[in-house]
C-alpha cells in the first residue's frame, strides 16, 4: 500500500515534470510562431517554422539552438519587413544573438531594450530610420556586438553605449548619425563610424582606430584623420567648444541682413557723433578717414579715454580674467590655460555638454558648458558662483570656476576619475561593481543624505536646495565617498528648461500637480536610495518612461505583500544581520519615495533616520 502510494507520488511528478517541460517548449514555439506573424513575407521565407515540430529541430530556418535551448536567430536576407514582435522575443530566456541583416524592415528601432540578455544585435542593411533615445542601451548590459550599419539612423549616438562594459564591436556606419562621437571608454576591439554626419573632435581614445572607422563625415576633425581642429592639435578644449559653435551659431542669412543693418546705423550714429565732436571737445579723434571706390565712407576711430584703461583691462583678461575663480584650492588657472587643455567630450549632462579637460598642470577639470542660464544677470550669477564656492562639505563638490557670457556660461569643477553613481552601479557589473558592498552603500547613501542636510541649511529659502538629484549627479571619491553636484541650479535656469533638465520636474510632485517643493528633493532621495538597494536603473530617469525598473512601484507592491527582501540586490550578502538593516533603510527609501507630498517624509526627518541604520 505505502509503496503503490509512494510510486504515484513519482510518478506526478514525472508528469508534472513532463508537463512543464512541455509547456516551457510551448511557449518557446508559440514566440516565434508570433514572432513570425508579426512579419510580412514570412510565409514564404519561414514557412520551415511551423507548430508540432520543436523549433530545435533543426528544421527551422534560422533558429539556432545549444543543447535544446533556443539561443539565436538568424534571419538574414529574406524580405522581411513588418513590426517585430518583441515581446514575444522577450518569452525566449536564452536568446543570445539576434539578426535581421539584410531585410526590409523600416520605421524607428524597435524595443530591442526589453532583451536585457542579448548579446549579439545585428540590424545591417535595413531601412530603419529616426532617432535612438540617448538611454535606450542602458538595459543591454550584456551587448558585445552591435551592428547598425547600413540603416538610415539619425540623431546623436546614444550616450548609453559609452556604459556597455562588454561592448566589444560597433558598427553604425552607412547612416546618418550626427553630432559628436560620444567618448567610449571600454576595451572596443571593432569601430565604424564612417560615412554618416558626425563632427567635432574625434576623442583621443578612440584614435587608435584607422581612419577608415571615420570617413565619410565631412565635419571630423583630429586624429587619426588628416584634418586637424582648427589652429590646435585637434583635441584642446578650444577646438572642440569651437566645433560646437559652429553648428550651433550658424547664422542663418536673415540673421546676416539684421546684423549687417545693425553695424550700418551704430556706422551711422558713431559717423554723426565723431561729426560733432571734432566740432568741439575732442574727446573722439578721427585718426584716418579713407574713401573706398564707391560711395561708402571707411572710418577709424579711436577713443582716447580709454586707451588705457580697456586696453591694459583687455589685455589682462586675455590673460586670467575671463574666467572667474572662486575656490583657489586647486590653484588658480586662466580662460587660456584652460582653452590650451586637452580635452574629451564627456556627453552631455542635462544642461548642456560636458568635457574633461587636463591642464598643463596636470590639474584635470570638467567643464559643463550651460547654454540656458539667463533667467538672471551677470551680478546675480556672480554671487551665486561665489556662494557655491565657498562651500567646504565632505560631500558636496565645490565648483573652481566659471566664465560668464551672456549666450553660454562655462561652470568648471574638478574631475573624479571614478566617475558618478549611476556608472559605478550600472556601468559595469563585473569589476567596479563588486567593490559595492553593503558598508560601501550604506555609506553613499549616508553621505548623500549628509550633504543634503547641508544644503538644506545653505539653500534653505529655494523650493529646490538641489533639484537635480540622480545617481548621475552623485560623483564618487576614490573611496567611495560621494560628492553632490548639479545642486541649487534651479533659480539659475530658464523655466523650460528646468522641466526638461532638472530630474525634480520628472517627480510625481510636478508631474501631477505641477507643483516642485523641499520635498520633491526628498522624493528624488528615495529613488536613489531604492537604487543602490536594488541595483537597479529606475525607470524614473528614462525621459520616456520606456526601459528601466520602477524602483518605487516594485518597492511599494513587494511591502504590501511582504516580500520586500525579494528586491535586495542578489549581489548583497544574504546573512540575517545585514539583510534586517538593508530591510530598514529599504523602508526609508519607500518613504521617501511617496508619490503623495503629505505622506512622503521631509528631509530632516529623512536624514535622521538614515543616520540611524546600521551596517
Ligand atoms: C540581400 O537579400 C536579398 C534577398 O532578399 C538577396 O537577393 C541579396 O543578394 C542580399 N544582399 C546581400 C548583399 O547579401
Ligand atoms: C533617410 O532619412 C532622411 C530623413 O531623416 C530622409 O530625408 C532620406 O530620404 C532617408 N533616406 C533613405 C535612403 O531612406
Amino acid at each position: 500500500m505505502a509503496a503503490a502510494v509512494r510510486i504515484h507520488h513519482h510518478l506526478s511528478f514525472l508528469f508534472l515534470f513532463l508537463f512543464f517541460i512541455s509547456f516551457s517548449c510551448g511557449t518557446e514555439t508559440d514566440s516565434l510562431l508570433h514572432l513570425k506573424k508579426s512579419l510580412t513575407n514570412s510565409d514564404r521565407s519561414l514557412s520551415s517554422w511551423i507548430p508540432n515540430i520543436s523549433p530545435c529541430s533543426g528544421t527551422w530556418l534560422g533558429v539556432v539552438c545549444f543543447d535544446n535551448t533556443i539561443t539565436g536567430l538568424h534571419l538574414s536576407d529574406l524580405g522581411l519587413s513588418g513590426s517585430i514582435d518583441v515581446d514575444a522575443l522577450v518569452e525566449i530566456r536564452s536568446l543570445r544573438t539576434l539578426s535581421f541583416i539584410n531585410n526590409s524592415f523600416s520605421g524607428p528601432i524597435p524595443n530591442f531594450n526589453k532583451l536585457g540578455s542579448i548579446k549579439s544585435l545585428l540590424l545591417t542593411q535595413n531601412r530603419f530610420s529616426g532617432t535612438i533615445p540617448t538611454d535606450f542601451f542602458s538595459t543591454l548590459n550584456s551587448l558585445k556586438k552591435l551592428w547598425l550599419s547600413g540603416n538610415n539612423f539619425s540623431g546623436e549616438i546614444p550616450q548609453s553605449l559609452t556604459q556597455l562594459k562588454l561592448l566589444k564591436e560597433l558598427h553604425l556606419e552607412y547612416n546618418s548619425f550626427s553630432g559628436q562621437i560620444p567618448n567610449f571608454n571600454q576595451d572596443l576591439k571593432s569601430l565604424d563610424l564612417s560615412n554618416n554626419k558626425l563632427q567635432g573632435a574625434i576623442p583621443v581614445s578612440l584614435a587608435r582606430f584607422g581612419p577608415n572607422s571615420f570617413a565619410g563625415n565631412e565635419g571630423l576633425c583630429g586624429k587619426p584623420l588628416e584634418k586637424t581642429c582648427g589652429d590646435d592639435d585637434g583635441s584642446s578644449l578650444f577646438s572642440l567648444l569651437s566645433n560646437v559653435n559652429e553648428e550651433k551659431y550658424d547664422t542663418s542669412w536673415a540673421t546676416k541682413v539684421i546684423v549687417i543693418l545693425v553695424i550700418a546705423v551704430v556706422a551711422a550714429m558713431i559717423f554723426l557723433f565723431v561729426k560733432r565732436s571734432r566740432r568741439g571737445d575732442g574727446e573722439l579723434r578721427v585718426v584716418s578717414r579713407s574713401r573706398s571706390n564707391s560711395t561708402e565712407e571707411v572710418l577709424m576711430v579711436q577713443v582716447p579715454s580709454m586707451r588705457g584703461g580697456v586696453g591694459d583691462k583687455k589685455k589682462e583678461g586675455n590673460k586670467r580674467g575671463d574666467i572667474v575663480m572662486v575656490n583657489e584650492e586647486r590653484g588658480v588657472f586662466g580662460l587660456q590655460d584652460l582653452m590650451k587643455a586637452s580635452a574629451e567630450v564627456l556627453g552631455n549632462g542635462g544642461l548642456g555638454s560636458m568635457y574633461k579637460a587636463m591642464m598643463g598642470t596636470g590639474l584635470c577639470v570638467v567643464v559643463k558648458r550651460m547654454r540656458e542660464m539667463n533667467k538672471i544677470g551677470k551680478d546675480v550669477f556672480d554671487a551665486e558662483m561665489r556662494q557655491f564656492g565657498r562651500i567646504r562639505h565632505r560631500n558636496i563638490i565645490t565648483p573652481l570656476a566659471y566664465h560668464y557670457r551672456r549666450e553660454e556660461k562655462l561652470f568648471i569643477t574638478e574631475y573624479m576619475p571614478k566617475g558618478s553613481l549611476l556608472y559605478v552601479l550600472h556601468g559595469d557589473r563585473g569589476t567596479s561593481h563588486s567593490e559595492l558592498t553593503w558598508p560601501t552603500r550604506l555609506n553613499i547613501v549616508k553621505g548623500i543624505a549628509r550633504g543634503l542636510k547641508f544644503l538644506y541649511s545653505e539653500f534653505s529659502t529655494y523650493d529646490l536646495p538641489h533639484g537635480n538629484l540622480k545617481s548621475s549627479n552623485v560623483l564618487l571619491t576614490d573611496d567611495y565617498e560621494p560628492l553632490l553636484s548639479d545642486y541649487a541650479f534651479q533659480p539659475l535656469i530658464n523655466p523650460k528648461v528646468s522641466v526638461q533638465a532638472l530630474f525634480a520636474f520628472k517627480s510625481p510632485d510636478f508631474v501631477q500637480n505641477q507643483k516642485v517643493s523641499q520635498k520633491t528633493d526628498v522624493y528624488c532621495l528615495g529613488v536613489i536610495i531604492l537604487e543602490i538597494i536594488t541595483g537597479k536603473f529606475p525607470s524614473q530617469y528614462h525621459s520616456n518612461g520606456k526601459g528601466g525598473t520602477d524602483v518605487v512601484q516594485w518597492a511599494f507592491t513587494a511591502i504590501s505583500e511582504g516580500t520586500e527582501a525579494e528586491l535586495i540586490d542578489s549581489e548583497l550578502p544574504n546573512d540575517a544581520n545585514s539583510r534586517k538593516n538593508m530591510l530598514h533603510l529599504l523602508h526609508i527609501g519607500a518613504c521617501c519615495a511617496e508619490s503623495n507630498p503629505e505622506q512622503r517624509l521631509n528631509m530632516k526627518e529623512a536624514v535622521r533616520r538614515i543616520e540611524e541604520v546600521q551596517v
